[in-house]
């Protein structure tokens, strides 16, 4: 079923946002309302995209009517608020399903090893366009997918809302994006050590364009940065890039 758009008017009426059936990406609309100067908070969503964008030039599944798919303006654009997105997004699905996720930094958010959503951010105008995608109600994903994605349907049984998850998230989104503002970043980055299981003693390969790299998290840089100890005790500083448990 097609997301219930009059419900969530009702129930966010001070929030601007644009609805679709179908889009080739939230991304590419939003994108264009962030260089039209479109207010923080705006928002843009999607039943289905037909070309949906991942993080790393990968594309992003998008299921008609089961996942939640939407691009939301913030700012400040500071490098922060990717890991606030993953704590709110976090939140929201605990809140409203009960289910317990994990982060693997910076913003994959599992449910033990299989991924359950993903989050792409980019920058436009000087304002961040921050992409936000759920897998929620599929019953079930490509073969490519199968083994690496997981839906919250699949982990609880049964369906659960996409519009309650949705109000949810936004609110959580502010409340994060209101610690970074308030606190700094230092506030989000120690959120983000305690939920997550990747920060801090997780043996993990790291993809990096010279090559494969493992070793041993050992928590956050200043600047939220990802510090890996190789197995020969030196110290690589993760900027970005496939954080995958150690095979
Ligand atoms: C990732 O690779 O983990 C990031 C996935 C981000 C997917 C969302 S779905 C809504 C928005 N539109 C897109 O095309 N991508 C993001």
């Amino acid at each position: 079923m097609p997301l219930n758009q009059n419900l969530v008017r009702q129930l966010v009426p001070s929030r601007a946002f644009e609805w679709h059936s179908s889009l080739d990406s939230t991304m590419r609309i939003a994108a264009e309302r962030a260089l039209a100067g479109a207010e923080t908070g705006f928002f843009v969503g999607a039943d289905e995209q037909t070309a949906g964008q991942g993080r790393l030039g990968r594309s992003w599944h998008s299921e008609p009517d089961t996942g939640l798919y939407f691009s939301i303006i913030l700012r400040p654009a500071v490098p922060a608020l990717t890991l606030a997105l993953g704590l709110a997004a976090v939140e929201a699905i605990r809140v409203i399903t009960h289910i317990d996720c994990d982060l693997r930094w910076p913003n994959d958010v599992l449910v033990g090893d299989r991924k359950v959503a993903g989050i792409l951010t980019q920058v436009h105008g000087g304002a961040a366009v921050a992409g936000i995608g759920i897998n929620v109600n599929q019953q079930q994903f490509p073969p490519d997918l199968a083994s690496i994605a997981t839906s919250l349907r699949l982990i609880s049984g049964h369906d659960h809302p996409r519009e309650a998850l949705l109000i949810a998230l936004l609110d959580d989104i502010d409340m994060h994006v209101d610690i970074l503002t308030r606190q700094g970043h230092g506030a989000i980055f120690d959120l983000y050590t305690h939920a997550s299981t990747y920060v801090s003693g997780r043996r993990v390969t790291v993809d990096l364009p010279e090559g494969p790299v493992t070793g041993t998290t050992a928590g956050l840089t200043e600047a939220g940065y990802l510090r890996l100890r190789r197995d020969d005790g030196r110290e690589v500083i993760i900027v970005a890039g496939g954080v995958r448990p150690c095979s």
